[in-house]
């Protein structure tokens, strides 16, 4: 892995509500799946995904705090089936995979790894995957498409199951091991801490079974 030139003081949270500009994504000249990353921090785990697939599919990072955002674009300037962006992902993500899918694209894979937890109740509306984000991924993701959320935080994976089942368009699916073996960075870190990691996947129902669910 490349030398980190980081600042010293990096912010350790930053406040997604208070970030307002979208980004529009830069379209691939292929066809490929799209393997997306909210919150990639230094791109371990990046960059363990991109050494695994190669250039089978397209990968789409995203990183909230700047040092870090401006480290991955120089990581991966070179990778033509990479792009990177800044500022807050749940701002962005529905209006580029509308485009993504446009060009012929399709999402594989939408990783949520290690989410802030943000446990102060007065700040749940600043976790990642909200009930409003949660709703627009059921609008637009087809139903391959998967959505995999890992986190060593108990209480965020109770309550976000439960958001999941209050919206009743995912089917969720917990597991034990990473996906394909490949671990990110924190959870390496929270591993050797001697903490448990929580995992789900979630794909969309059916959509006849929803219909059949609300008419009951
Ligand atoms: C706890 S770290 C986990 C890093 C990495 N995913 C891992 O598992 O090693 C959370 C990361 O998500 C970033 N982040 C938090 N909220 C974000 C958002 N709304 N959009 C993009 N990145 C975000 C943070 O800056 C941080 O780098």
């Amino acid at each position: 892995m490349n030398e980190l030139k980081l600042p010293k003081r990096i912010r350790n949270h930053v406040n997604p509500l208070a970030i307002y500009h979208k980004n529009k994504i830069e379209l691939f000249n292929n066809k490929n799946s799209i393997i997306m990353d909210i919150g990639s921090y230094r791109g371990e785990f990046a960059q363990r995904m991109l050494e695994y697939y190669g250039k089978e599919r397209n990968f789409v990072f995203f990183e909230i705090r700047k040092p870090f955002y401006k480290y991955l674009n120089e990581l991966f300037e070179k990778n033509d089936n990479v792009r990177v962006y800044d500022g807050d992902a749940g701002k962005s993500l529905k209006d580029m995979i509308v485009d993504l899918k446009k060009n012929g694209n399709t999402i594989d894979k939408i990783f949520i790894n290690f989410p802030d937890p943000w446990f102060k109740k007065k700040h749940f509306k600043r976790r990642f995957l909200n009930e409003r984000l949660l709703e627009e991924l059921s609008e637009i993701l087809d139903k391959k498409s998967e959505i995999i959320f890992q986190t060593d935080q108990k209480v965020l994976f109770k309550d976000t199951i439960k958001l999941i089942k209050q919206n009743k368009k995912f089917k969720i699916k917990k597991f034990k091991n990473p996906i394909l073996r490949i671990q990110t960075y924190w959870e390496e870190l929270k591993i050797k801490e001697g903490n448990k990691i929580y995992r789900m996947s979630l794909k969309l129902k059916d959509k006849k079974k929803i219909l059949l669910k609300f008419w009951k």
